[in-house]
């Protein structure tokens, strides 16, 4: 098993009180396997992916990556955690306006530590694959909503993640590039063996997933 989310909890603040949004919500991934979180706009799929990308904590539950239990992590490894195990897929691109698209999706590469040869070298094969190695050298404002896109899933696979998490990848594409974003997912998993799991309010790209959860009251159920 690659992750296994157990009795997560979590609520925040909200005026005098606290909205209870995660309340017991278990989970497994397996390695290679594409996943579908759905649940209705509110209902807490953002917040559960940040817990399982280790970018926020939850209130109580565990979260095991590969056996290991990412609550026990130190800061260091946290990093390297966030960095080179997990890949993360915002809603919102988050590419860096003033960087290329070849220079985005080498960054995580950098941060580990790899060389400016070999970043270059593994973001062009991804670029390759995500076909848009024809736009290497444009700026994220060059590029159309499902190239942003399209760059933002080459960056967080560049340091080989065992687990893609994107949230509402397609939630600003069109139908059109939304599946073609969907299909080179699919490819990508069946390529390399990653596993995702991407949160959606979308009814129709739950289709996509082998397995189906959704997210309700707190909870998770699982589909299929
Ligand atoms: N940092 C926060 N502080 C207070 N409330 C939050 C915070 N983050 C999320 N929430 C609330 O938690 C609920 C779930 O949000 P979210 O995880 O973004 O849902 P989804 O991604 O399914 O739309 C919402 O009611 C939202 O307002
Ligand atoms: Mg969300």
């Amino acid at each position: 098993m690659l992750l296994d989310a157990e009795n997560i909890h979590k609520k925040f603040q909200s005026g005098d009180g606290f909205v209870e949004v995660l309340r017991g919500a278990s989970l497994r991934l397996e390695k290679g396997d594409l996943s579908i979180l759905s649940g209705q706009s509110g209902s807490g799929k953002s917040t559960f992916l940040y817990i399982l990308a280790g970018l926020i904590r939850p209130d109580t539950g565990d979260i095991r990556f590969n056996g290991e239990s990412v609550n026990d992590f130190m800061p260091e490894k946290l990093d390297y955690f966030r960095n080179s195990e997990i890949g993360f897929v915002f809603q919102m691109h988050h590419l860096m306006p003033d960087f290329t698209a070849v220079e985005n999706v080498m960054m995580p590469a950098l941060i580990k530590g790899v060389s400016r040869n070999q970043s270059y070298e593994t973001a062009c094969e991804l670029l390759s694959d995500l076909s848009i190695f024809h736009r290497k050298f444009h700026y994220p404002n060059q590029l159309s909503g499902g190239e942003q896109q399209r760059t933002a899933v080459a960056r967080a696979l560049i340091n080989s993640p065992e687990l893609l998490l994107a949230d509402e990848p397609t939630g600003n594409l069109d139908e059109e590039n939304a599946v073609s974003l969907i299909k080179l997912i699919t490819k990508l998993v069946d390529t390399r063996g990653v596993g995702v799991l991407i949160a959606t309010h979308n009814p129709d790209l739950a289709k996509a997933g082998k397995r189906l959860f959704r997210l309700s009251e707190g909870r998770i159920t699982m589909r299929n």
